[in-house]
């Protein structure tokens, strides 16, 4: 029987060399049901600060974070919490993939958070972006939810894990991204 076939990008959070979250992107791309393959997105850090006067001219670097995000089907962030929001990282990628309001690169993604973080587990960092990603067309894909708490010294330094909570955590989120995205293409094709 053959699947249909999805495709993601995936970005960190995070730019702290042992970061778990970058952990659990790599990790994802490597559990990732066979109907969803994975790119990493390891420059999101080099966009500019969101800064409306840069959309009549977009910096090159901004064309090619919308275009990565419309030509995928699925966003997968691994997202940390700095004082209860996202990271100002992950908030300006965000804050981009949002624009130009005209035509908004996120408008028809999934969107699925990965998060590893203190004692929240990243909750109120999801919670702060899911609600207007929706509004703004995305699909939010809440459940089951990935907030993960203290994890680190379940990683080793390459930032890999053997821990079953964490694998089949993120494997479950995967495959509602995978549900999401045949639910959506079915109603697209009725
Ligand atoms: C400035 C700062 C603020 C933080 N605030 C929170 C917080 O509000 N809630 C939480 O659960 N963890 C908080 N943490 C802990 C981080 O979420 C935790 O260190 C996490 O592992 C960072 O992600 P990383 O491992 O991907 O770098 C904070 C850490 C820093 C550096």
């Amino acid at each position: 029987m053959t699947h249909p076939t999805f495709r993601a990008i995936a970005f960190s959070g995070s730019l702290r060399k042992g970061s778990t979250n970058t952990a659990l992107v790599h990790l994802a791309q490597r559990v990732a049901p066979p109907e969803l393959t994975i790119d990493i997105v390891d420059w999101v850090d080099q966009l500019p600060w969101m800064n409306p006067d840069l959309e009549s001219d977009p910096p090159e670097i901004v064309e090619r974070w919308w275009n990565a995000v419309r030509s995928a089907d699925a966003l997968i962030i691994g997202l940390p919490e700095y004082n209860a929001t996202p990271t100002a990282l992950a908030k300006n990628a965000l804050d981009w993939a949002t624009r130009p309001p005209a035509d908004r690169a996120i408008t028809g993604t999934a969107v699925a958070f990965l998060s590893a973080a203190g004692r929240s587990g990243g909750q109120r960092a999801q919670d702060s972006v899911s609600a207007v990603l929706g509004f703004l067309g995305a699909t939010v894909v809440t459940e089951p939810p990935v907030r993960l708490t203290s994890v680190g010294d379940r990683f080793d330094a390459d930032g890999n894990t053997d821990d079953p909570e964490i694998i089949d955590a993120v494997a479950a989120k995967l495959r509602a991204v995978v549900d999401a995205l045949v639910l959506r293409s079915a109603e697209l094709d009725d």
